[in-house]
């Protein structure tokens, strides 16, 4: 496994689980301990998949040292809006049975709190309770207006981004202030046939590799994080392994020309919150 260093110096697995729409509590519970048994050492959860307990369980019942685990969950829209940040974090604690998150996220940037939340996260990034705080869903703009006004710089923003929405623009403004992306719905939730596409069916080839392991790794060697979400174990196997071999130039931009800036989830400008 592959680690990325946090602008606080905290390290983060590069390849983590996703745990949306795994609503059954038993397809949580056993998907995350499967994971893990596998190699997963990080797990991306939010209040709002309504799996924290399951989640919290398998991590604890997985006999893995807490400290090798990553563990992300993200603060929920409601929450932000009736600034019920602290409680939120103490309530998702709780739900998942640890004493502290590696990472706490802002879910959306919810208009007129993007900015004044993020005085909250700062509050709770002083505690032991969370490892690093970081956004989601923010575009250049809520973080212009963000880094003008408070001193603390997200160590990550979770967003979508797959070979149909490369997100260069915003990567590259991350990037200048050290702010790490994290990839959501990185295989396009196999939705629109992106696994389908040619240049990732030829490159599979190539690397005998899956168009899924291809597009994994494009994101790898452009210095991002990715959370795939699967409950089967071999496609988690799969997404796992994909540290041994290396794209060249003219692949990533081969995978580059696939953009077409199409969305799978809500534009964060057009969420009705
Ligand atoms: N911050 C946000 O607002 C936000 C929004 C959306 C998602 N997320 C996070 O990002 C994670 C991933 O996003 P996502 O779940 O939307 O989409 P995704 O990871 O791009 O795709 C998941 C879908 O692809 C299938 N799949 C997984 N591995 C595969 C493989 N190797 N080959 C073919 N199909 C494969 C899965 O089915 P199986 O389970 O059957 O394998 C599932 O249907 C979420 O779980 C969540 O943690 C965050």
């Amino acid at each position: 496994m592959d680690y990325q260093e946090l602008n606080n110096g905290v390290k983060i697995p590069v390849v983590g689980l996703g745990v949306f729409r795994m609503d059954d509590e038993k397809e949580a519970y056993n998907s995350v301990r499967t994971a893990i048994d596998l190699g997963y050492r990080h797990i991306d959860t939010a209040m709002i998949y309504e799996n924290e307990e399951p989640v919290g369980k398998a991590i604890r019942d997985s006999g893995v040292n807490r400290n090798e685990l990553f563990v992300t969950t993200k603060l929920w829209n409601e929450d932000i809006i009736s600034k019920n940040t602290q409680k939120a974090l103490e309530t998702s604690l709780k739900k998942l049975g640890l004493d502290y998150i590696d990472l706490y996220l802002v879910h959306w940037p919810i208009k007129d709190r993007y900015v004044s939340v993020w005085g909250e996260m700062e509050k709770l990034a002083a505690t032991d309770k969370v490892r690093a705080v970081g956004v989601s869903n923010y575009t250049e703009k809520h973080l212009s207006e963000l880094l003008e006004m408070r001193s603390l710089v997200p160590a990550v923003n979770q967003i979508e981004l797959h070979p149909y929405l490369s997100q260069k623009e915003l990567v590259e403004y991350c990037s200048q202030y050290d702010i790490k992306i994290e990839s959501w719905s990185p295989l396009c939730a196999n939705k629109n046939n992106l696994l389908e596409e040619k240049i990732l069916i030829d490159l599979g080839e190539k690397y005998s590799k899956t168009p899924a392991q291809i597009v994994l790794r494009w994101n790898v060697e452009r210095g991002l994080i990715v959370i795939p979400k699967s409950s089967n174990p071999g496609r988690q196997k799969e997404n796992l392994d994909v540290f041994d071999f290396e794209l060249t130039v003219k692949d990533i931009e081969q995978i580059n020309s696939l953009n077409k800036d199409m969305r799978v989830g809500p534009h964060p400008d057009e969420v009705g919150f």
